[in-house]
């Protein structure tokens, strides 16, 4: 199957960008482990990060006419914004697993309400890099099954 990875804004500069919170792991390191893992179960996975809310939504449609199966997706900032996001996966009706590196309950209050979980098939957050792992087991037993 086909499994496409969606990071929002300002993962670009994980690694250098709060590394407190966010890890010392990059977005490149992330996406050659997704990769791996998924070609380990047989599985072909597609990357993609963008700090512009209209090319993850078109991203997201386009995923609709390319036999992509699954997503997953940390929204970042747009977790808590994006209406118009929430509606391009509702819209493909591809399923999808909400992935946060940190997590987003201890933080400040405003972090606490996403627009994406009540749709997600279900949420990962407060377990760094290693969470989109998860995301991406969660997602293959999924696939094995259905
Ligand atoms: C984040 C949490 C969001 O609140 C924040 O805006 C991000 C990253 C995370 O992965 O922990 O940019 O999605």
């Amino acid at each position: 199957a086909t499994i496409l990875v969606l990071h929002g804004p300002n993962l670009n500069l994980l690694g250098e960008r709060e590394p407190a919170i966010y890890g010392s792991t990059t977005l490149d390191d992330i996406n050659r482990r997704l990769a791996a893992l998924a070609t380990e179960h047989g599985h072909h996975l597609l990357a993609m990060q963008s700090n512009a809310e209209y090319e993850l939504i078109e991203r997201i449609h386009d995923a609709r006419h390319e036999g992509i199966n699954f997503i997953l997706i940390n929204p970042a900032a747009f977790t808590h914004t994006s209406v118009a996001l929430r509606d391009a996966l509702a819209a493909v009706e591809i399923p999808f697993i909400e992935i946060h590196l940190s997590n987003t309950h201890a933080r400040e209050p405003f972090r606490e309400h996403s627009y994406f979980s009540d749709r997600a098939e279900g949420v990962i957050c407060g377990f760094g890099a290693q969470g989109y792992e998860f995301g991406l087991q969660a997602a293959m037993s999924r696939l094995e099954q259905s």
